[in-house]
């Protein structure tokens, strides 16, 4: 699949500057997998830190769960994946190149070499291994393609631990994997990925009103960390395309530069009763004393994608320079405007010279600010190139601690957005930052 302009622009950004590298790049890389470097992995982090703050930390309904990616293969036979997670696979006769049946658009000769295409057929996307030491088919098991299921089966153990009652939710963060056909557009579509996956149990009769408030609420998480609305749309699934489980789906898409201009960012699908019946498991409401399955809304989402979303929305280019004198207004700058809470560096110390009479203070203000946020330290060419750097990769602040900075024992604090520079004390520096980040 070819990747526009601005993927490509991103994909060598994010190698860069420290985001995401293919994964074995000295060994030719591995098609669907990726590395999050120093970066990367701040961003990640701060992605899933948001999501769980949002819809677990504050709310008194909706508790977590870390389950293992390998379990029980009989899961997946009760859920229905290892009858159903496939996608319809032709293969061309000529050059033996498989491709995604959905991605050709009955076309009907090989895009690479024009040879003739095989008929459709049906293939699981699980990844398969063995446990323990004897490779058979009673020791095969699978790599989890959601994490859904493995909250499925807890089940039980979580409600009556916790002693929950309908509606509630179990929210958990974790890789997933799957064996695309065709992994593309970057980090996109990967072999192996993270979700952010809330399963929310309730009863059947109110199943229309959790839908929409889980649409709406997705959406607007979105929104609250900074994409831009006219970039986010949604889209209903028609029947044909829903999930062997689902009795709607509604996608959240985000505009992203390739494809037909919108493609899945998110989905939050009605699964009704569906998995919990068929892992035989059933609730007692001792208010009513009614025993009922609950149905199940599902806000699903991938942590990469989202990550993915997150830095094309937030990456700008600005004509002319705006740190930098320079002579040509072809100059080109790149500022990530990232919301704070999203951004791997919360602030950048900046000494203006190397001298010890200035580094030893800056490195001072350095470690202690440290034990509140992630600090960048930088004293490597002039300031306006050390701006620069930092607003490449979304450090909202940047400290300067220059001469004056001895006498009068305050620092300039400059805004990435709106380059407007306050002076503040050290002793207060702290608290002024933690209230700009809050
Ligand atoms: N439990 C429901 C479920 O897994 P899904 O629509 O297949 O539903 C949910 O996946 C989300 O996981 C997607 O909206 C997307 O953000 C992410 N996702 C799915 N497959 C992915 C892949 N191959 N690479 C990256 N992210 C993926």
């Amino acid at each position: 699949m070819n990747e526009s302009p601005k993927m490509e622009k991103l994909v060598s950004f994010c190698k860069q500057r420290g985001f995401i590298f293919p994964s074995a790049e000295k060994y030719g890389g591995l098609q669907g997998f990726w590395d999050f470097g120093p970066l990367g992995v701040e961003l990640k982090n701060n992605i899933k830190k948001a999501w769980w703050k949002r819809f677990v930390q504050e709310r008194g309904d909706i508790v977590g769960l870390d389950s293992a990616i390998i379990t029980n293969p009989t899961v997946w036979e009760k859920s229905g994946h290892v009858e159903g997670f496939s996608d319809k696979l032709v293969e061309c006769k000529k050059c033996h190149h498989r491709f995604k049946a959905d991605d050709l658009a009955k076309m009907e000769k090989c895009p690479d070499c024009e040879g003739e295409l095989t008929n459709e057929k049906s293939f699981n996307t699980m990844f398969k291994t063995f446990v323990g030491p004897v490779e058979d088919s009673t020791s095969t098991a699978y790599l989890r393609p959601e994490t859904a299921q493995n909250i499925f089966i807890n089940f039980d153990n979580v409600r009556q631990a916790m002693r929950l009652k309908v509606p509630f939710g179990i929210a958990q963060i974790g890789k997933a994997f799957r064996n695309e056909i065709t992994p593309g557009n970057f980090i996109f579509r990967s072999r192996e990925f993270e979700q952010m996956e809330l399963e929310y149990f309730i009863n059947k009769k109110d199943d229309e009103k959790w839908f929409k408030k889980w649409v709406d609420d997705s959406f607007q998480w979105f929104i609250d960390l900074g994409i831009k609305k006219e970039n986010l749309r949604l889209f209903k699934q028609p029947k044909t395309e829903l999930a062997h489980y689902s009795k709607a789906t509604t996608d959240i898409e985000y505009k992203f530069p390739f494809d037909k201009g919108f493609a899945e960012l998110m989905g939050i699908a009605n699964r009704t009763d569906f998995d919990l019946k068929s892992h035989g498991f059933e609730y007692r409401d001792e208010e009513n004393k009614t025993v009922f399955v609950p149905y199940v809304i599902e806000p699903s989402a991938g942590v990469d994608r989202a990550a993915l979303a997150f830095m094309l929305d937030a990456y700008d280019e600005v004509k002319g320079g705006r740190t930098t004198t320079t002579e040509s207004n072809k100059e080109v700058e790149v500022v990530l405007r990232l919301h704070k809470d999203l951004a791997p560096y919360k602030v950048a110390i900046l000494p203006l010279s190397k001298k010890e009479q200035l580094a030893k203070p800056a490195q001072d203000i350095y470690h202690d600010l440290q034990k509140h946020f992630m600090v960048a330290y930088d004293d490597v060419s002039s300031i306006g190139r050390r701006y620069r750097r930092q607003d490449e990769i979304g450090t909202p602040y940047c400290v300067t601690f220059d001469f004056d900075s001895l006498d009068d024992k305050k620092v300039t604090v400059r805004d990435r957005d709106t380059m407007k520079q306050d002076r503040v004390e050290i002793g207060d520096l702290k608290n002024y930052l933690e209230e700009k980040l809050d």
